[in-house]
């Protein structure tokens, strides 16, 4: 089937969160918990600048809203139940729909982290990902992100191998990153 044509969940719930497209409008509340997360998204997300503010997050929601109907990405913005409040993002990109791969980031805002929102949230996400048609699922990060590899382990992915130097990062230092996978026939 041409990828366009796959039927891909706007909205997923799970017991304490609603994840859900991003929206025109919601750019605001998307920089609010960028700034607010700033120490901690900047060794890793190069996107989150000093400057990043409230056009950032605008542009951020309408490109993968445009990329959502294209079927080349499908991020989720998420709100947590009992407050309303946005809280985070993760989802896949570099999906290649042929091989039935991809490749999911996720960050969340520091005043909600350790609560196992992300770890709630990428269960929810792998699943779904099996039932439309893809079936190798990638985390990539710093090897010095203990704390995404924390998130990618408790969910079952298993670290493959680590490649050395082949990324940049935000000041233009060699960093290397962890790859773990899960294979949508894997228990999770
Ligand atoms: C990576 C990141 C999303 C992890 O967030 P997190 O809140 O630590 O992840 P989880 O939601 O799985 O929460 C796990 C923590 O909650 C605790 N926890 C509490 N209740 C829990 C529950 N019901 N289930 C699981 N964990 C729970 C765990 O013990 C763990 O605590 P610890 O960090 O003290 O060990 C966050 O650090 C982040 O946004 N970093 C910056 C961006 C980034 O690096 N993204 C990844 C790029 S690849």
């Amino acid at each position: 089937m041409e990828p366009i044509l796959i039927d891909v969940p706007e909205e997923l719930h799970t017991e304490r969160l609603h994840l859900r497209l991003p929206r025109v409008g919601d750019g605001v509340a998307v920089a609010a918990a960028v700034v607010a997360s700033r120490p901690e998204l900047q060794p890793f997300m190069p996107w989150a600048t000093d400057t990043y503010g409230d056009a950032d997050g605008e542009m951020w929601c309408r490109r993968v809203i445009a990329r959502y109907f294209l079927r080349e990405q499908i991020s989720y913005s998420i709100y947590e139940r009992a407050t309303g409040e946005f809280i985070g993002g993760l989802g896949p990109h570099r999906i290649d729909w042929k091989v039935r791969l991809c490749e999911i980031g996720y960050w969340i805002r520091t005043d909600r982290a350790g609560n196992g929102f992300m770890t709630e949230a990428l269960n929810a996400v792998t699943a779904m990902l099996g039932t439309i048609g893809l079936r190798r699922i990638e985390v990539r990060c710093d090897e010095r992100n203990l704390k995404s590899a924390a998130v990618a382990r408790r969910c079952g992915f298993v670290h493959e191998g680590t490649l050395r130097a082949n990324v940049l990062d935000a000041v233009g230092e060699p960093r290397s990153h962890m790859i773990f996978s899960h294979i949508v026939t894997e228990p999770v």
